[in-house]
């Protein structure tokens, strides 16, 4: 009766996956079916979805709905396929010419009012897409910096539901304000921007980090950091209270170079996934410097979490410095 398909992509770790969403409407009781191996946030997607297309002032189809996302042996988890869902659903239902989404690869979670939320891990998702032979995506305005990082791809960076129906139908494109409140930090995330401020990953800014040349003498110690630093070794320092070894170690990662395009799209890819990269500044060009407390908990270094785990201090550090003070 009614049939149409788009692209989104399952992330897998730090590697996406792409994944074809396909919708098809019979007639027969009204009933909305999701298959292809969902998590729970995923099998939330119906009811986000079917509030997101009312909301945008559409009809939702009063037919037997079934969505499919295959290949349904990969497992799928979180908010991310909610608008290909959507756009697959309003083409199947003929408000989208089926034609129209059928090589697009879509990301971002939907609000019940058909906002288009970010999600984590746009920035492996597109290189997946790109990776696959697509060409365009479309993406939560707010990652669409990060999306553009990968070459070869059209990135059309959208802020609601009716953004992108009136994009794809070439109709009038209506004004939508800012998102409320997607500028707040992630609250799982607080409390990480300095080294050593309380438990986290420690993540920082190397703009912020100090300089090698403050320290007075140590010649044999500033040696073993510039060896560690040339070679990319790992480096033990231990020695009495107060004799410099934090002050040493925290100006490791000042001395290290500036990561290659390929090294900055790994490490870009990693902070992605972990919903850290700050806004204005997709691209992760320096190595990282993490310097988690030495009360930080197992999975906060080593990572974990259900559905999409998150990075921790170790995956964080790739490329660059992984500081453990007081690692006895
Ligand atoms: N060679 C040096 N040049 C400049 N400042 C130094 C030097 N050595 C020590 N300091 C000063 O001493 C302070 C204490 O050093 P730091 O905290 O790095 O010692 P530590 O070896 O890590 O000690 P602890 O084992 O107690 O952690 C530094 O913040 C710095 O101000
Ligand atoms: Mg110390």
């Amino acid at each position: 009766m009614g049939f149409a398909r788009t692209c989104s992509v399952a992330l897998v770790g730090v590697e996406g996956v792409v994944v074809e969403v396909q919708a098809d409407l019979e007639p027969g009781l009204a009933a909305f079916t999701l298959v292809g191996l969902p998590d729970k946030s995923l099998s939330e997607s119906r009811d986000r979805v079917r509030a997101a297309i009312v909301n945008s002032g559409e009809t939702w189809p009063q037919k037997k709905l079934t969505v499919g996302l295959s290949p349904a042996s990969v497992p799928k988890s979180g908010s991310g396929f909610d608008l290909g869902v959507a756009c697959a659903v309003l083409a199947a239902n003929e408000r989208i010419a089926p034609p129209a989404i059928a090589d697009l690869v879509m990301i971002g979670e939907l609000g019940l009012d058909g906002r288009v939320r970010p999600v984590r891990g746009v920035l492996p998702a597109v290189l997946a897409a790109a990776d696959a032979g697509y060409r365009q995506v479309v993406v939560p305005e707010r990652t669409a910096a990060e999306a553009s990082l990968v070459p070869g791809v059209s990135v059309l960076g959208i802020r609601t539901l009716r953004q992108l129906i009136a994009i794809l139908n070439d109709e009038t494109v209506p004004e939508e304000t800012e998102n409320r409140g997607e500028g707040r930090p992630d609250p799982l995330l607080a409390g990480l921007a300095v080294p050593g401020a309380g438990i986290g990953t420690g993540v920082c800014d190397r703009q912020t980090l100090p300089d090698l040349a403050d320290v007075a003498g140590q010649h044999t110690a500033r040696r073993a950091l510039e060896i560690s630093a040339a070679g990319g070794h790992h480096l033990y320092l231990k020695g009495p209270p107060g004799a410099g070894k934090t002050m040493l170690a925290e100006r490791l990662a000042g001395l290290l170079p500036r990561l290659t395009a390929q090294e900055s799209l790994e490490v870009t890819a990693v902070h992605s996934v972990a919903g850290i990269l700050p806004p204005g500044k997709p691209l992760v060009d320096t190595p990282p410097y993490c310097a988690p407390h030495h009360s930080a908990t197992m999975p906060s270094i080593i990572g974990g979490g259900s559905g999409l785990p998150r990075p921790g201090a170790v995956s964080l550090a790739h490329r660059g410095v992984l500081f453990l003070d007081e690692a006895r």
